[in-house]
Protein backbone atom coordinates (compact mmCIF):
# COMPACT_ATOMS: atom_id res chain seq x y z
CA UNK A 1 0.00 0.00 0.00
CA UNK A 2 1.51 3.55 -1.15
CA UNK A 3 1.68 6.22 2.29
CA UNK A 4 -0.99 8.44 1.87
CA UNK A 5 -0.25 12.23 1.94
CA UNK A 6 -0.48 14.69 4.60
CA UNK A 7 -1.62 18.01 4.39
CA UNK A 8 -2.10 20.92 7.06
CA UNK A 9 -4.28 24.06 7.65
CA UNK A 10 -2.88 26.31 8.96
CA UNK A 11 -4.04 30.35 9.91
CA UNK A 12 -4.89 32.69 12.74
CA UNK A 13 -8.54 32.03 14.83
CA UNK A 14 -11.82 32.17 12.27
CA UNK A 15 -9.80 31.76 9.64
CA UNK A 16 -12.07 29.20 8.42
CA UNK A 17 -9.58 25.94 8.73
CA UNK A 18 -12.33 23.80 10.04
CA UNK A 19 -14.83 24.97 7.36
CA UNK A 20 -12.94 23.99 4.78
CA UNK A 21 -11.06 20.68 6.25
CA UNK A 22 -14.68 19.30 6.24
CA UNK A 23 -15.38 20.37 2.53
CA UNK A 24 -12.03 19.32 1.47
CA UNK A 25 -12.16 15.62 3.20
CA UNK A 26 -16.07 15.37 1.77
CA UNK A 27 -14.32 15.88 -1.81
CA UNK A 28 -10.81 13.67 -1.30
CA UNK A 29 -14.02 10.76 -0.16
CA UNK A 30 -16.14 11.86 -3.22
CA UNK A 31 -12.81 11.11 -5.25
CA UNK A 32 -12.56 7.32 -3.99
CA UNK A 33 -9.71 8.52 -1.35
CA UNK A 34 -9.42 7.30 2.37
CA UNK A 35 -9.34 10.16 4.77
CA UNK A 36 -8.79 10.51 8.33
CA UNK A 37 -9.28 14.66 9.07
CA UNK A 38 -7.75 15.29 12.76
CA UNK A 39 -6.33 18.24 14.52
CA UNK A 40 -3.97 19.96 16.65
CA UNK A 41 -3.48 20.10 19.66
CA UNK A 42 -5.40 16.81 20.07
CA UNK A 43 -5.88 14.13 17.46
CA UNK A 44 -5.39 11.49 19.87
CA UNK A 45 -7.22 10.56 23.51
CA UNK A 46 -3.71 12.01 25.24
CA UNK A 47 -3.45 14.59 22.68
CA UNK A 48 -6.97 15.89 23.44
CA UNK A 49 -6.25 15.98 27.44
CA UNK A 50 -2.83 18.39 26.72
CA UNK A 51 -5.16 20.63 24.20
CA UNK A 52 -7.80 21.52 27.59
CA UNK A 53 -4.73 22.51 29.38
CA UNK A 54 -3.61 24.76 26.04
CA UNK A 55 -6.83 26.58 25.21
CA UNK A 56 -8.72 26.88 27.96
CA UNK A 57 -7.67 29.46 30.91
CA UNK A 58 -5.97 32.45 31.49
CA UNK A 59 -3.44 33.54 29.01
CA UNK A 60 -0.44 33.83 31.32
CA UNK A 61 -1.05 30.57 33.02
CA UNK A 62 2.22 29.00 30.55
CA UNK A 63 5.84 30.01 30.73
CA UNK A 64 5.89 30.63 25.91
CA UNK A 65 8.51 27.74 26.26
CA UNK A 66 5.90 25.42 28.25
CA UNK A 67 3.39 26.02 25.27
CA UNK A 68 6.24 25.17 23.02
CA UNK A 69 6.58 21.66 25.14
CA UNK A 70 3.44 20.62 25.78
CA UNK A 71 2.37 21.50 22.02
CA UNK A 72 5.27 18.86 20.82
CA UNK A 73 3.85 16.96 23.55
CA UNK A 74 0.75 16.33 22.36
CA UNK A 75 2.34 16.26 18.76
CA UNK A 76 4.26 12.95 19.44
CA UNK A 77 1.05 10.99 21.02
CA UNK A 78 -0.85 12.72 17.36
CA UNK A 79 1.72 11.38 15.49
CA UNK A 80 2.24 8.32 16.99
CA UNK A 81 -2.00 7.09 17.73
CA UNK A 82 -2.96 8.76 14.76
CA UNK A 83 -0.92 9.99 11.82
CA UNK A 84 1.49 7.93 11.33
CA UNK A 85 -0.93 4.57 11.47
CA UNK A 86 -3.30 6.02 8.93
CA UNK A 87 -0.82 7.01 6.13
CA UNK A 88 1.31 3.59 6.55
CA UNK A 89 -2.56 2.02 5.69
CA UNK A 90 -2.79 4.64 2.54
CA UNK A 91 -5.17 7.37 4.23
CA UNK A 92 -4.92 11.10 3.71
CA UNK A 93 -4.77 12.51 6.64
CA UNK A 94 -5.88 16.42 6.96
CA UNK A 95 -4.53 18.16 9.97
CA UNK A 96 -6.67 21.45 11.39
CA UNK A 97 -3.03 23.05 12.32
CA UNK A 98 0.21 21.72 12.95
CA UNK A 99 4.01 22.93 13.69
CA UNK A 100 3.66 25.76 11.85
CA UNK A 101 1.38 26.78 13.96
CA UNK A 102 3.82 26.36 17.02
CA UNK A 103 6.40 28.26 15.11
CA UNK A 104 3.83 31.14 14.78
CA UNK A 105 2.09 31.36 18.10
CA UNK A 106 4.87 30.64 20.33
CA UNK A 107 7.33 31.82 18.04
CA UNK A 108 6.50 34.89 16.17
CA UNK A 109 3.68 35.36 19.06
CA UNK A 110 5.30 35.06 21.92
CA UNK A 111 8.63 35.41 21.06
CA UNK A 112 10.26 32.10 21.99
CA UNK A 113 13.57 31.79 20.01
CA UNK A 114 12.83 30.41 16.64
CA UNK A 115 15.65 27.96 16.26
CA UNK A 116 15.13 26.46 19.54
CA UNK A 117 11.66 25.51 18.36
CA UNK A 118 13.05 24.06 14.85
CA UNK A 119 15.28 22.00 16.92
CA UNK A 120 13.17 20.82 19.08
CA UNK A 121 10.76 19.74 16.59
CA UNK A 122 13.66 18.45 14.22
CA UNK A 123 15.39 16.32 17.13
CA UNK A 124 12.05 14.69 18.17
CA UNK A 125 10.43 14.44 15.30
CA UNK A 126 13.01 14.63 11.92
CA UNK A 127 12.75 15.12 8.38
CA UNK A 128 8.75 14.50 9.09
CA UNK A 129 7.12 17.49 7.07
CA UNK A 130 3.47 17.94 5.63
CA UNK A 131 3.24 17.43 1.88
CA UNK A 132 1.50 20.39 1.39
CA UNK A 133 0.17 23.26 4.12
CA UNK A 134 -2.48 25.72 3.00
CA UNK A 135 -1.81 28.88 5.14
CA UNK A 136 -5.35 30.67 5.16
CA UNK A 137 -5.02 34.29 5.15
CA UNK A 138 -7.22 36.74 6.91
CA UNK A 139 -7.01 39.83 9.12
CA UNK A 140 -7.33 39.57 12.33
CA UNK A 141 -10.12 41.71 12.83
CA UNK A 142 -12.16 39.85 10.48
CA UNK A 143 -10.96 35.92 11.74
CA UNK A 144 -11.41 37.28 15.28
CA UNK A 145 -15.03 38.34 14.70
CA UNK A 146 -15.96 35.03 12.97
CA UNK A 147 -14.17 33.26 15.87
CA UNK A 148 -16.50 34.93 18.26
CA UNK A 149 -19.22 33.47 16.83
CA UNK A 150 -17.79 30.28 16.75
CA UNK A 151 -18.41 30.13 20.65
CA UNK A 152 -17.37 26.34 21.93
CA UNK A 153 -14.89 27.76 24.37
CA UNK A 154 -11.66 27.03 24.11
CA UNK A 155 -10.46 30.66 23.32
CA UNK A 156 -7.54 31.05 25.62
CA UNK A 157 -5.51 32.15 22.09
CA UNK A 158 -8.27 34.29 21.17
CA UNK A 159 -7.82 36.45 24.35
CA UNK A 160 -4.42 37.22 23.17
CA UNK A 161 -4.86 40.42 22.09
CA UNK A 162 -4.27 42.47 18.61
CA UNK A 163 -1.05 42.85 18.65
CA UNK A 164 -0.09 39.13 19.33
CA UNK A 165 -2.51 37.90 16.41
CA UNK A 166 -0.90 40.60 13.85
CA UNK A 167 2.32 39.09 14.14
CA UNK A 168 0.88 35.35 13.82
CA UNK A 169 -0.65 36.49 10.84
CA UNK A 170 2.90 38.14 9.20
CA UNK A 171 4.28 35.19 11.12
CA UNK A 172 2.52 32.21 8.90
CA UNK A 173 3.02 34.97 5.82
CA UNK A 174 7.04 34.39 6.41
CA UNK A 175 6.73 31.09 6.95
CA UNK A 176 5.38 30.19 3.69
CA UNK A 177 7.45 32.46 1.73
CA UNK A 178 10.29 30.65 3.43
CA UNK A 179 9.10 27.34 2.31
CA UNK A 180 7.07 27.48 -1.08
CA UNK A 181 7.09 24.49 -2.09
CA UNK A 182 4.93 22.89 0.59
CA UNK A 183 3.30 25.99 1.94
CA UNK A 184 0.39 27.88 -0.59
CA UNK A 185 -0.96 31.09 0.64
CA UNK A 186 -5.07 31.02 0.38
CA UNK A 187 -6.81 34.45 0.68
CA UNK A 188 -9.41 33.85 3.36
CA UNK A 189 -11.24 36.85 3.25
CA UNK A 190 -13.15 35.23 0.18
CA UNK A 191 -16.91 33.51 0.22
CA UNK A 192 -16.35 29.52 1.54
CA UNK A 193 -16.65 28.58 -1.86
CA UNK A 194 -13.95 31.26 -3.35
CA UNK A 195 -11.62 29.84 -0.23
CA UNK A 196 -12.72 26.78 -1.33
CA UNK A 197 -11.60 26.97 -5.37
CA UNK A 198 -8.28 28.45 -4.38
CA UNK A 199 -7.92 25.16 -1.86
CA UNK A 200 -8.63 22.54 -4.75
CA UNK A 201 -6.82 24.31 -7.32
CA UNK A 202 -3.62 23.71 -4.69
CA UNK A 203 -3.87 20.22 -4.05
CA UNK A 204 -4.36 19.79 -7.97
CA UNK A 205 -1.31 21.87 -8.17
CA UNK A 206 0.85 20.22 -5.56
CA UNK A 207 -0.31 16.85 -5.23
CA UNK A 208 -1.53 16.32 -8.92
CA UNK A 209 -5.21 14.98 -7.88
CA UNK A 210 -7.77 16.41 -9.84
CA UNK A 211 -11.03 17.13 -7.18
N1 LIG B 1 -15.07 32.22 3.82
C1 LIG B 1 -15.88 32.51 4.87
N2 LIG B 1 -16.63 33.63 4.85
C2 LIG B 1 -17.43 33.95 5.91
N3 LIG B 1 -17.55 33.21 7.02
C3 LIG B 1 -16.83 32.08 7.10
C4 LIG B 1 -15.96 31.67 6.04
N4 LIG B 1 -15.36 30.52 6.39
C5 LIG B 1 -15.83 30.22 7.62
N5 LIG B 1 -16.71 31.14 8.04
C6 LIG B 1 -17.41 31.17 9.35
O1 LIG B 1 -16.50 31.74 10.29
C7 LIG B 1 -16.52 31.03 11.51
C8 LIG B 1 -15.11 30.47 11.78
O2 LIG B 1 -14.80 29.48 10.79
P1 LIG B 1 -13.97 28.17 11.20
O3 LIG B 1 -14.48 27.62 12.48
O4 LIG B 1 -13.95 27.28 10.02
O5 LIG B 1 -12.54 28.83 11.42
P2 LIG B 1 -11.25 28.19 12.09
O6 LIG B 1 -10.11 28.65 11.30
O7 LIG B 1 -11.45 26.72 12.26
O8 LIG B 1 -11.29 28.91 13.50
P3 LIG B 1 -10.51 28.49 14.86
O9 LIG B 1 -9.10 28.87 14.70
O10 LIG B 1 -11.19 29.36 15.86
O11 LIG B 1 -10.74 27.02 15.05
C9 LIG B 1 -17.60 29.97 11.37
O12 LIG B 1 -18.77 30.46 11.95
C10 LIG B 1 -17.73 29.78 9.87
O13 LIG B 1 -19.03 29.39 9.51
MG1 LIG C 1 -11.36 25.54 13.93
Amino acid sequence: MSRGHFITLEGGEGAGKSTQIKRLASALEGSGIKVVATREPGGAPGAEEIRNLLVNGNTDRWAPMAEVLLHTAARAEHLDKTVMPALKNGAWVISDRFSDSTMAYQGYGHGVDKGVIENIYRDVFGDFKPDLTLIIDISPGVGLSRAGTRNQGEDRYERMGDDFHQRLRDGFLEIAKADSKRCVIINGELDEDGVFAAIKDAVTEKLGVKI
